[in-house]
């Protein structure tokens, strides 16, 4: 079964002896909404690379093996009960630049139009990919969301549709992640390894030149 099935399992028990289930959080069940969370053995999402925690099998473990299960831990991301975090921190990042503002006129330009390089339309997907699951907070020693701010910025910042805006875009998102109590990035690359979809660290380095670009030119 799943790991989050054996949770369910676990759970049923409970409910059976009239006792509370652990709250967890979940939802797609299949890598795709970021809402499973759950630190498995001192490592987000568990022992496996490129999944996240509802991709995991207890097939990965042994007979009678101890499983230790936390939740995420951040000061940005308080528990709210047993193994669930509030991980809204997150959305107040994306609500303050993920986004790109389009002129709803009648004279908007379909976005099949605008020619746009595969290298730099792959790139820009790559960065889409991040499921906003926080696996790269709960990895990092400074709790930083660099990785996940980084890729949001960069999948805009890769676009002629998010030029436009980009140097408010990521002071903005840069400011707000700093205000959620997130920490600095001091490269150790925990993120990477931990992240269930391989974004790379390389959007860090753009977000960078992309803050600092924004910080000269205004
Ligand atoms: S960068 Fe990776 S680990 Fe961080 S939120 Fe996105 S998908 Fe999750
Ligand atoms: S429950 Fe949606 S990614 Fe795990």
């Amino acid at each position: 079964m799943s790991f989050l099935e054996m949770l369910d399992v676990l759970n049923e028990g409970f409910v059976a002896k009239d006792e509370e289930p652990v709250v967890f959080d979940h939802d797609c069940r299949e890598g795709i909404c970021g809402a499973c969370s759950l630190q498995i053995n001192g490592e987000p999402h568990g022992p496996d690379r490129g999944i996240a925690t509802c991709q995991l099998h207890m097939r990965k473990f042994n007979d009678g093996d101890t499983i230790v299960i936390e939740p995420f831990r951040a000061t940005a991301f308080p528990v709210i009960k047993d193994l669930m975090v509030d991980r809204s921190a997150f959305d107040r990042i994306q609500q303050a630049g993920g986004y790109i503002s389009v002129n709803t006129s009648g004279n908007t330009q379909d976005a099949n139009n605008i020619p746009i390089s595969k290298e730099d339309s792959d790139l820009s997907f790559n960065a889409a990919t991040c499921i906003g699951c926080g696996a790269c907070v709960a990895a990092c020693k400074n709790a930083s969301a660099m990785l996940f701010t980084a890729a949001k910025v960069s999948q805009f910042a890769l676009l002629p549709q998010g030029k436009l805006e980009a140097n408010r875009r990521v002071l903005a998102m840069v400011e707000q992640m700093d205000k959620e109590g997130f920490g600095n990035c001091t490269n150790t690359g925990a993120c990477e390894i931990e992240c269930p979809k391989g974004i790379s660290l390389e959007n860090i380095a753009r977000m960078n030149r992309e803050f600092m670009a924004a910080t000269t030119e205004g």
